[in-house]
């Protein structure tokens, strides 16, 4: 049997529109730009990529969950030196008034988009934060804005969370929530989008530990990355030189990921020093330091080190590397999402091998009973192929078919998603069988 992996981008577009995982945003009205929508088997999906995050991060002692308004007093974005700092640079062609970031083009080429020669104006910083008016009047000083990282809503609420949870260093604090950029270069589906959602953890340490916590957190993000059934040879560290850091940071590294564009960012890790907490501390005038009654009652700011991972881009990875083109060109071509299974949006397909009542009272019944623990899909149309196909491309682990002898013998077939391999299984062992195949985690 051939298998081929995924090998373009627009082979997965097509897929995901096809079966209900990304819609763009507004269709119907012709689509707005780098916004899209999740639908029925997408939104599921991207749930159990974070409840898997969710877990991992928030279900050990030294973390806490939160979940901050995505609105924020405006001075946060001056205290983290977005108002000043958060721009890209931006070129514009004179010609087709096309716009582009100027460390994206070769700016003696040609324009991209026109092909018109020496077209680019200067480039000129442009600020990646979206705004609005909040109020009724508008004016200057009601200005917000909507958060580019939700990375903030944390440090402004590291003393409300240290003080009711009585949390001594080290500690840290996980959301998951939405984040906006007005990105100049978007394209290539959901990579780069102008409203996206982030995982992040602040982890809060003593100074002069942030290298050791750095290893460490290194260590657990990439195993995560694995555990989603990621390959390790489509992951690799890219260490940010030093020149090239953050305002906040002294040191970072990405987790980058072989998407079919070729190798690109998928989670930083990064370094933050005490930057955001000293900087939250001078513009709100509120003491943030941290008393340490391990070291002799010593007052200092903590040091942070974080993890902050799309939520997309890990949906596009997993995505990507599930897609398998299996013997393509002849007549059993198929193509199969081979997700793990707790990250199939759908566990098991029920399929009575025909719409006739003995079948379809079983097949029901048996929908019933196995629903309380799984999602389940009830399919009666088509031929049982095509039905196998069908789930096969949304990556469904099992389907159960419900036939004659069912109605003789008491069982049923669950046929696997990967081996196509069908066993034959007693009604009364199907949970049982599902228990240990489907492996929840
Ligand atoms: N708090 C730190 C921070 O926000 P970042 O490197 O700007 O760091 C972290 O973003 C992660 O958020 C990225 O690694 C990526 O997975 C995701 N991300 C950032 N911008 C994005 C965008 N425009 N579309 C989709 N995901 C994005």
């Amino acid at each position: 049997m051939s298998s081929e992996n995924l090998q373009n981008m627009s082979d997965l577009v097509s897929l995901c529109k096809r079966r209900g995982f990304i819609f763009q945003s507004s269709e119907i009205y012709g689509g707005l730009g780098a916004c899209f929508d999740y639908g029925p088997l997408g939104a599921n999906l991207k749930n159990l990529i974070k409840e898997s995050w969710w877990k991992a991060m928030t279900y050990r002692e030294d973390v806490e969950g939160i979940d901050t308004s995505i609105f924020m007093h405006p001075l946060v974005w001056k205290a983290s030196g977005h108002i000043d700092g958060f721009s890209d640079p931006l070129v514009d062609c004179k010609s087709c008034k096309g716009r582009f970031r100027e460390d994206k083009i070769e700016i003696n080429d040609p324009c991209p988009s026109c092909g018109e020669k020496d077209s680019f104006t200067e480039p000129r910083d442009f600020n990646l934060m979206f705004n609005t008016q909040m109020g009724a009047v508008e004016d200057t000083s009601s200005t917000v804005y909507l958060r580019p990282e939700t990375a903030q809503g944390i440090f402004v609420n590291f003393l409300n969370v240290q003080t009711t949870m009585r949390k001594k260093l080290p500690f840290g604090i996980a959301q998951i929530g939405k984040a906006f950029r007005n990105e100049i270069t978007t394209g290539n589906f959901i990579f780069r989008m102008r409203e996206f959602e982030q995982m992040e953890m602040q982890y809060f340490i003593k100074p002069g530990s942030q290298a050791d916590w750095m290893e460490k957190w290194k260590e657990i993000r990439w195993n995560w990355h694995l555990s989603n059934g990621i390959k390790e040879d489509h992951l690799r560290w890219h260490p940010h030189a030093s020149d090239k850091l953050a305002h906040y940071a002294d040191g970072a590294f990405d987790i980058e990921y072989l998407f079919p564009i070729g190798w690109d960012e998928m989670e930083g890790i990064h370094s933050r020093t005490d930057f955001d907490l000293k900087s939250h501390q001078e513009f709100s005038k509120k003491n943030l330091n941290y008393v340490d009654q391990a070291d002799g009652n010593k007052k200092y700011i903590p040091y942070v080190v974080e993890t902050s991972v799309g939520v997309d881009r890990c949906f596009l990875s997993i995505m990507c590397e599930a897609y398998r083109l299996e013997n393509k060109g002849e007549k059993e071509e198929r193509i199969v999402l081979k997700l793990k299974p707790s990250l199939a949006p759908i566990k098991v397909a029920i399929m009575p091998l025909m719409k006739k009542p003995p079948l379809e009272e079983i097949a029901r019944k048996l929908h019933g009973d196995i629903s309380k623990d799984y999602r389940v899909e009830y399919d009666t149309s088509g031929s049982i192929g095509k039905r196998y196909r069908r789930q096969d491309e949304i990556g469904t682990p099992y389907c159960i078919t419900i036939d004659y002898d069912s109605l003789e013998d008491g069982a049923v077939t669950i046929r696997d998603r990967d081996s196509m391999k069908q066993s034959r299984v007693s009604l009364d062992k199907v949970a049982d069988f599902l228990k240990d195949n489907l492996k929840m985690c």
